[in-house]
C-alpha cells in the first residue's frame, strides 16, 4: 500500500496530501504545547474533540456565508480541507482582557474591552510569534491593505458568530485566534478562514462560574483538559460518535 505524503507537521496537527488536487487531509494530534512549545504533553482524546469542534464551527461559518477551508470530516481524527496559501499571521480578536493583553496593559483579567480588538502576530516559532502592526504587515508584504480590510471584516464576523454560539450555551468568548488563507479561482484571489477553531485557540469561560474551559487549563495546570473540552462539546451537542475511552467491564460481586 502506498504511504500518503506528509505535507507539514505542526504542534497539534499534521497535513497530508488530499485525494484530489487542491485538497489536504488535516489530522488532529493529541499533543498539546504552550508557551511556544516550552511546555508539552500528550492529552488523550484532545485531537478527537478538536476535530469534531472545528468541524462544528467551520460548518456553522459556511452556513452563514463565511468562506473557510473545511470540506468534510473523514474520521475521528481527520478532515478534508481546501488547500490554501496561509498568510503568516495569527489574527487575534479580543472581547475581554486576558492573557498577553492583560499583561501588556496591566488590565485585570475579564475587563470588558471598549470594542472587539483585532491584533496580529507574525507566525514564527523561532521568534515566539511576535505581535506586529499593520505597518509591519504592509511593509513586509505579508498582506495588502485590501487583504487587511477583508481580514478584519472576516475576523469580526467570526467573532459575532462564535460569541453568539457560545453565549447560547452559557460560555463567554473572551478571545480567539484564527488563521487566514488565500485561494485562487483563476486570476481571482479570495481569503478564507483556515487552520482550526477549537478550545486550543479560544479563551472560553463559563458565564456563571468563570470556570476556564480552554487551553489555559493546560497552560496554567487548572485541571483536566479533556474534561474541559468534553464539557464544551457536550454543551454544543457535539460529541464523538464513539467514546474516546473504552470503559473496562466492572466486576459485580
Ligand atoms: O496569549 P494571548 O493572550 O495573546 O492569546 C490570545 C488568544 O489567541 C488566546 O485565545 C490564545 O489561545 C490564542 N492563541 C493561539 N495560538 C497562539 C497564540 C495565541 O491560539 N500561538
Amino acid at each position: 500500500m502506498a504511504r500518503r505524503k506528509k505535507i507539514y507537521e505542526g504542534k497539534a496537527k499534521i497535513l497530508y496530501e488530499g485525494p484530489e488536487p487542491g485538497t489536504l487531509i488535516q489530522y488532529f494530534k493529541d499533543d498539546a504545547t504552550a508557551f511556544n512549545a516550552q511546555k508539552k504533553a500528550t492529552i488523550e482524546g484532545k485531537g478527537v474533540l478538536n476535530n469534531r469542534l472545528s468541524e462544528f464551527f467551520m460548518t456553522g461559518l459556511t452556513n452563514i456565508g463565511i468562506p473557510n477551508h473545511f470540506i468534510r470530516r473523514i474520521n475521528m481524527r481527520e478532515q478534508l480541507i481546501r488547500q490554501c496559501e496561509i498568510i503568516p499571521l495569527e489574527v487575534i480578536v479580543r472581547n475581554f482582557a486576558a492573557g498577553s493583553i492583560a499583561k501588556r496593559l496591566g488590565l485585570d483579567e475579564g475587563t470588558p474591552l471598549p470594542r472587539p480588538v483585532v491584533e496580529y502576530s507574525y507566525k514564527n516559532d523561532a521568534l515566539g510569534d511576535p505581535m506586529v502592526s499593520e505597518e509591519y504587515i504592509l511593509a513586509f508584504g505579508w498582506a495588502s491593505q485590501q487583504d487587511l480590510d477583508d481580514i478584519v471584516s472576516l475576523a469580526l464576523r467570526v467573532n459575532d458568530f462564535l460569541s453568539g454560539v457560545f453565549y447560547a450555551v452559557g460560555i463567554k468568548l473572551v478571545d480567539f485566534k484564527i488563521e487566514i488563507g488565500r485561494i485562487w479561482d483563476g486570476d481571482f484571489m479570495r481569503l478564507i478562514v483556515a487552520d482550526e477553531i477549537s478550545p486550543d485557540s479560544c479563551r472560553l469561560w463559563d458565564i456563571r462560574t468563570g470556570q476556564k474551559l480552554d487551553k489555559d487549563v493546560f497552560r496554567n495546570d487548572l485541571g483536566n483538559l479533556t474534561e474541559a473540552y468534553t464539557e464544551v462539546a457536550r454543551r454544543l451537542g457535539v460529541l464523538p460518535t464513539q467514546a474516546t475511552h473504552v470503559n473496562k467491564p466492572t466486576l459485580i460481586n
